[in-house]
Order: C-alpha cells, then structure tokens, then sequence
C-alpha cells in the first residue's frame, strides 16, 4: 500500500512538472504561451451532447435553434420621438442619452455621481516587481459621506520596458481576491498579469465582490448598504450590484487620470461573466474606456433578452434580483414588453472599441444571441464610417474577426476566461491602439 502511494506521488510530481507547474503545485503564467490546441477553425454549430447536457439541468430553458420563437427588436436608431437617426450627431444628440436612461431604469439602475471627496492613495509599490518586469502599485480609492469613509483597491502592475504611456487593461474582478494577487505568488489565467505585461500592456484589477458590492442578495455591507446610510437622497439610487461593480472601475479611471504612467486614450475594460456584464455596462457608460471586452456575459450582458435561448428574465432574476434595478423582474415571461434590449446596450459603446467573446459550449450564455445583438449593434458603428455592418453568419470558432474597433470571437471550450481569450483580447487591442498616440 505504502510503495503505491510512493509511486502514485511521485507521477504526481512528474505530470506537475510537464504542466509548468511549480514545486508547490501552482499555475504560472506563461509569457510566450503555446496555444496549438486553438487552432482549428471551424463552424459554430452547439454539439447535441451540450444540448443534452444542458437540457437536463434546466428543462425549462430552451437550447434548441428551431424553437426560438421569433422576436422584433426595439429599432437602435429610432428615437423614442420616432423618425430614424442616420448621423453620428444625430446617434449623440437625440439617441444615446435616451437609451442608458432606459437601461438605467429598466435594467441597471440609477448609480449616484463621483463622489467629490474621492481621494487616492498610494498604499503599496514596488518598482521592481516580476524580477524587475514591472512596477507595481496598490491604490487605495477613498470617498465620505456625512464624514463616513468608504475605501477599496485597485492593484495595478505597470511595464517597466515601455516607449511611452501604457496602455491597461482594467479586470472588474467578481471572483476571490486569490485571482488578482499582487505578489504574484498565486499566479491565474483569470487575470494573467506576467503575460500582459510580457505584451506591453498595464494591468489593473478591482477585487469588486470582496471589497466594493457583495454579491449577495441580502447583503448588509457594501457600497450600496453606505449610500442607504449615508447619502442625503438615497431614494433617487436604483443600482443593483452590477450598477455598483461598475461604478467602481470609473473611480479607477479617476485614478488613472492622475497617473503619468497610463494612456489615458487606451483604457480597456474587462469581465467574465457576471464581470463581463458589469464591464459593458461600464464601457457603454463611461466614455473614457477605449475598448469594452465582455467575455462569456450571456443574459444581462450582450445576449439578447427577447430570444429565447439559454438563461432568461426569470432564470436569472430567481438568482441574482440583486444584480438589476427592481424593475428589471417585472419583465420575467414578458420580454417583448421591455423598452430596450442587448443590442442596444452593445450599441452605446460606439464608435469606441467592443470585443464580444463566447465559448462553444457556454450554451447558457447564448453565443449565437450576443452576437445577434453585435450585429444589429454595428449599425451605429456604420454612422461614424468606422466599419461595414456585420451580417448574421457568426464568425468561425476559434477565430478573431476583426472589423476596424469591433471584434468577436467564439472560443472552442466552456465557459471562463482562458488566457486563449486574453490573447484575442489583446490582438484586438493591438490593432485598435497602434494608430493612437502614446
Ligand atoms: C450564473 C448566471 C449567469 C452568470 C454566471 C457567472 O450562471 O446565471 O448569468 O453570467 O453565473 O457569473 O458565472
């Protein structure tokens, strides 16, 4: 029995070592990573076995193609007044401030304004961090109320080989802290920082579920519980967590505004996820993000709500009624009644950059939806002469389609963000930011 457990240790030991782990078993990030497992490139069709294997979780939930029932979206450029915008003036002046009102109360909520007292802190920094590759900073981002201080971090690792200002990649982190370590001791692709900065790229991250919104429907602490106390008119605030978390990533680009070292015309925001909804509703609220990067978003990101397909109103107002402003839930059932839906949100990012992503067998998240809402999307991109409108064929797996500042890919796997959707990622980036000056 003893020699087998010897032996079964020490093939342990030597499968570790093939996978670049190190003596202690954890992940490192590769910073010239081999990604030959990716490379083909074929059609998207959802494979019957996910079908099936979904299909068994949620019986209520359809993954069928043929039984999407059809659906007339809410027109991205026609106003509320009617007519049609056809200018890029128009888009500004008679749409855009419309449509994140209606998302505002209807799906995110009403967030208050940058505090006046916000104030930042350079709580930690080292300017030889990764053996010299990188600086680092640890930034504490402070604001009162009545006299109440509220604080949370943001991590950033900054390249130290660099021709100018740095363009960063902001994660709106929802998972563990564990993710976003800053002495790199716990290393993930989640937030894989040694590759980014191997690539010349700035890193941030905002510990958002742990330190700015808990993500907890009966949470008692948080940003959200502060404003109730403390804020002089707390009924005008409908935000819902997502509203919350991506708050808290324009307060990071406050910062950056503050800090010589960033390129204040290349900020990308990124999640995954739920992240990946708060990073679109961050990017399609706040100018200042270049380049708006939703990963594996589905329902309440980018995929839209009237096609029934994966997660729906109800699944995921049972689940998180935390997330939305409270008039979001009323839609459960009755999504053709919504005043807006994905396409639109997917819209307000224009004429910046957007990078939609999606895996093969996150059915839950419906690939084939949020791409449906980029297309539709494109036509406000169409208005600034910033690319052709997308058609409905969905570009092949594994693939980056790039047109001028979108971008998409389907990724072959499941649901998560794997270092192979950072390089897209980035790929995306490097073509968006090459013209800009640094
Ligand atoms: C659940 C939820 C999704 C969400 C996901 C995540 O599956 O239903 O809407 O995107 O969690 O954040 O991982």
């Amino acid at each position: 029995m003893r020699t087998i457990m010897v032996l079964l240790l020490a093939v342990g030991s030597v499968s570790a070592r093939a996978s670049s782990k190190t003596a202690e078993g954890s992940y490192r990030v590769p910073t010239n990573p081999d990604f030959a497992k990716y490379e083909k490139k074929v059609p998207w069709q959802p494979s019957r076995e996910a079908i099936e294997k979904q299909a068994a979780k949620k019986s209520t939930i359809n993954y069928d193609e043929a039984k999407v029932r059809s659906y007339t979206l809410p027109e991205v450029l026609t106003p509320a007044g009617g007519g049609t915008v056809t200018t890029a003036t128009g888009w500004e002046q008679q749409r855009r401030g419309e449509l994140l009102d209606l998302f505002r109360q209807y799906v995110y909520g009403v967030a208050p304004a940058k505090p006046d007292t916000l104030s930042f802190r350079i709580v930690e920094s080292d300017p030889r961090a990764m053996a010299g590759q990188a600086t680092l900073k640890r930034v504490a981002i402070s604001f009162t109320l009545q006299g109440e201080p509220f604080t949370f971090h943001l991590t950033l690792f900054v390249p130290n080989q660099r021709p100018g200002k740095a363009p960063v990649f902001l994660l709106l982190n929802h998972r563990g802290p564990e993710n976003t370590d800053p002495t790199r001791k716990r290393q993930m692709e989640f937030w894989p920082a040694e590759y980014m900065i191997a690539r010349g790229y700035a890193i941030a991250a905002i510990n958002v579920a742990a330190e700015v919104e808990p993500d907890n429907a009966k949470a008692t602490t948080g940003i959200r519980a502060f404003y109730r106390q403390h804020y002089p008119r707390p009924e005008e605030l409908s935000w819902g967590a997502l509203g919350a978390w991506a708050w808290s990533g324009s307060r990071a680009v406050d910062y950056f505004e503050t800090d010589p070292d960033i390129n204040m015309a290349q900020i990308a925001v990124i999640g995954h996820s739920r992240g990946g909804k708060t990073s679109l509703w961050a990017g399609a609220q706040d100018t200042r993000f270049a380049l708006a990067c939703v990963n594996d978003a589905g329902e309440g990101g980018p995929a839209l709500s009237r096609r029934n397909f994966g997660e729906d109103n109800a699944a995921i107002n049972r689940s998180f009624p935390h997330w939305f402003a409270p008039k979001y839930a009323a839609y459960a059932g009755k999504e053709d009644t919504l005043p807006v839906d994905q396409h639109e949100l997917v819209a307000l990012v224009a004429p910046r950059g957007y990078h939609g992503a999606d895996a093969t067998s996150d059915l839950w998240a419906d690939p084939r939806g949020s791409w449906l809402a980029l297309v539709e999307a494109s036509k406000v991109w169409t208005l600034y002469g910033k690319t052709q409108r997308l058609q409905d064929k969905m570009p092949l797996v594994n693939d980056l389609l790039i047109q001028g500042p979108i971008a998409y890919h389907i990724r072959e796997g499941g649901h998560g963000l794997m270092l192979f959707d950072w390089k897209l990622h980035l790929d995306h980036a490097d073509s968006l930011f090459k013209n800009v000056a640094k």
